[in-house]
C-alpha cells in the first residue's frame, strides 16, 4: 500500500506537517484527542507531543494501525471502521483528508460532533469543490471516484452546528479540488440578556425582535409573580422569599434582595427551565452587578449568553430622595413667602386654625440656647417671625429652620407639616441655666407686629438645659 503520511525518514503522498500547521488546532494539553481514519497515526503522535491525556486513533487498515502502533507506543490504535467510534467523549477529534470516503458524509459528522465535549471541536480538513451550485459533486480522481460538496453544500450539512472556515490546507500532488480546514462544534443555544432597569423597553424588543423570529421570550416579571403566587413551583427559599417580599410594583427590589441573599443561582435555574434548552430572550431586570453571575451561570449550563445593552431613550425620573428634596425646597419657599396668604380668595370661609404651639425642648450649652417646638401664627399659616425674650434680652429672629410635623400637620388637620420651628441664639454667660430658661417666653406670628400668645412648654420635662 502506498506511503501517505510523511515521517522524518519516510516521505508520503500527503505533506503531514504542511498539513499539521494548516488544521491550527487547539492546545491539546490535558485534552482527549481522536483521529478517524488515523492512518500511520502522524497525528495522534503530535497530540502525545503536546500532552494530551489520552489518544486514540482508528482506521479500517490492519496495515496502518500495525505501523502507528509501532510509531507511538503511547497511543491508542484500534483497527476498525468509523462506523463504530471509541467509547468516550473527546476534546478534539481530528477527520483529515477522509470525509470522501464515507458514505453518508453528513451522518458521519453527526456522529462525531455527538462524541465531543460541550466545549469540544471537530476539525475537518476536506475537499471543497469550487462550484456555485449547492451539490455534492462527483470528482473523478486518478484511484477512484468520490463525492466532494460545494462550498454552499457543506453550508448546508454544517448548519446544525456552530462551525467556522479556517483556511486552506496544503494542495497535494495531483489533488483534482482544493482543500481546506474547518472547525465544527456544537451550536450552543443562545440566551439573549435583556436586563436593563425597568423603563428601558426590554419587554418590547422581546415582543417585537424574538417572538417573531420564533425565539422564546421568557418574562421574569411573570415568572416570579407565579411563583409567589404558588402558581409556579420553585425551591423552598426562593419561593419564600418571593412570596414574602412580592408586589408587581417592585420585583425590581425584590430581584435584588433575591441575589443578596445568595439565591440568584436558582431563579437563573428557573429561566433556564421555562426555556427548556432552546435559544430564548430573558426579559428581566438583574442590576448590574450580578450580570457576570447570571452569564456564568447560563455559560455552565452549555448556553450562550449574548448580553444586550442599550441606552434609554427620552428623559429619566430623577433617584426618588432627589425628587423629594425638589419638591419640599419649593414647598418651603412658598411658605417663606407666604404665597399661602396670596393665593387664598377673598372670600374664603374662616376655617383657620387659631394661634398656637408649644416649646417641646430648650437646651442651653456655653453660651447658645437651642428652642425647638411648633408653632401656627395667627393668620394660621406657619409662623414666619418668632419673637424671643431671655435673661431680660428680646430678639426678633426671621430666619430660623423649619422642621417638618407630620403630627402636628395630622393632629390640626393643617395643609403641610413645615410648622415646626428650630432656633438658636446666644446668651449672655454665667446665668444659671435653670434661672436663664425660667425667663424664657417665645412667641410666633406672621410679621413684627403681628405676633400670637406666648408658648407654653409642651411638658415642664422638656424644659432643660445645662450650665
Ligand atoms: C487519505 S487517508 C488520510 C489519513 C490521515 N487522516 C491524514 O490526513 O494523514 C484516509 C484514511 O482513512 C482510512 N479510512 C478510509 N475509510 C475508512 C473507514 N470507513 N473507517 C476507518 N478508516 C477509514 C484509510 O485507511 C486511510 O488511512
Amino acid at each position: 500500500m502506498a506511503q501517505y503520511q510523511s515521517f522524518p525518514e519516510i516521505g508520503g503522498d500527503s505533506l503531514s506537517l504542511d498539513k499539521l500547521k494548516a488544521l491550527n488546532l487547539p492546545d491539546l494539553s490535558g485534552r482527549r484527542f481522536l483521529d478517524v481514519g488515523c492512518n500511520e497515526g502522524f497525528f495522534c503522535g503530535f497530540a502525545k507531543f503536546q500532552g494530551a491525556e489520552r489518544v486514540v486513533g482508528i482506521d479500517h487498515s490492519a496495515l496502518f494501525i500495525e505501523r502507528a502502533r509501532r510509531r507511538f507506543p503511547e497511543c491508542e490504535f484500534y483497527r476498525q471502521d468509523w462506523q463504530e467510534i471509541p467509547a468516550g467523549v473527546f476534546d478534539v477529534i481530528l477527520l483529515a483528508s477522509s470525509l470522501h470516503y464515507a458514505e453518508d458524509q453528513a451522518e458521519l459528522i453527526r456522529r462525531l460532533v455527538e462524541r465531543l465535549s460541550p466545549d469540544g471541536v471537530l476539525v475537518l480538513e476536506l475537499g471543497i469543490v469550487q462550484l456555485m451550485k449547492n451539490d455534492w459533486v462527483k470528482v473523478e480522481r486518478g484511484i477512484d471516484e468520490r463525492l466532494f460538496p460545494t462550498m454552499a453544500k457543506l453550508r448546508e450539512t454544517l448548519e446544525p452546528y456552530a462551525w467556522k472556515w479556517i483556511g486552506e490546507s496544503v494542495l497535494q500532488a495531483g489533488d483534482p479540488v482544493p482543500r481546506h480546514v474547518v472547525h465544527v462544534s456544537r451550536r450552543r443555544p443562545f440566551a439573549y440578556l435583556l436586563l436593563q432597569p425597568p423603563g428601558y423597553g426590554k419587554s418590547t424588543i422581546a415582543k417585537s425582535l424574538f417572538l417573531p423570529a420564533g425565539v422564546a421570550a421568557v418574562s421574569g416579571d411573570e415568572l416570579i409573580l407565579q411563583v409567589a403566587t404558588g402558581r409556579k413551583e420553585a425551591p423552598a427559599s426562593l419561593q419564600a422569599l418571593l412570596a414574602e417580599d412580592f408586589s408587581p410594583f417592585r420585583i425590581d427590589q425584590t430581584i435584588r434582595k433575591v441575589f443578596e441573599a445568595g439565591l440568584g443561582p436558582d431563579l437563573v435555574a428557573l429561566f433556564r427551565r421555562e426555556a427548556d434548552g432552546a435559544d430564548f430572550a430573558l426579559d428581566v431586570y438583574i442590576p448590574d452587578e450580578h450580570h457576570a453571575l447570571v452569564e456564568s451561570l447560563l455559560s455552565q449550563a452549555g448556553y450562550l449568553p449574548v448580553t444586550m445593552r442599550w441606552g434609554k431613550a427620552g428623559m429619566s425620573p430623577m433617584p426618588q430622595e432627589v425628587s423629594a428634596r425638589r419638591a419640599e425646597g419649593y414647598f418651603l419657599a412658598l411658605v417663606e413667602s407666604g404665597h399661602g396668604e396670596a393665593g387664598l380668595p377673598a372670600d374664603a370661609p374662616a376655617t383657620r386654625v387659631p394661634a398656637q404651639g408649644f416649646i417641646d425642648e430648650a437646651v442651653l450649652s456655653d453660651d447658645l440656647l437651642t428652642i425647638r417646638g411648633w408653632a401656627v401664627s395667627e393668620t394660621g399659616e406657619a409662623p414666619r417671625v418668632l419673637s424671643v425674650r431671655v435673661g431680660g434680652q428680646a430678639h426678633l429672629i426671621s430666619a430660623f429652620e423649619r422642621q417638618a410635623r407630620a403630627d402636628v400637620q395630622d393632629y390640626l388637620g393643617l395643609p403641610h407639616a413645615l410648622f415646626g420651628y428650630r432656633v438658636s441664639l446666644a446668651v449672655p454667660s454665667g446665668a444659671g441655666a435653670e434661672k436663664l430658661l425660667e425667663t424664657l417666653e417665645l412667641r410666633a406670628g406672621s410679621a413684627e407686629n403681628s405676633m400670637g400668645p406666648v408658648l407654653a412648654f409642651a411638658t415642664p420635662l422638656a424644659k432643660s438645659g445645662r450650665g
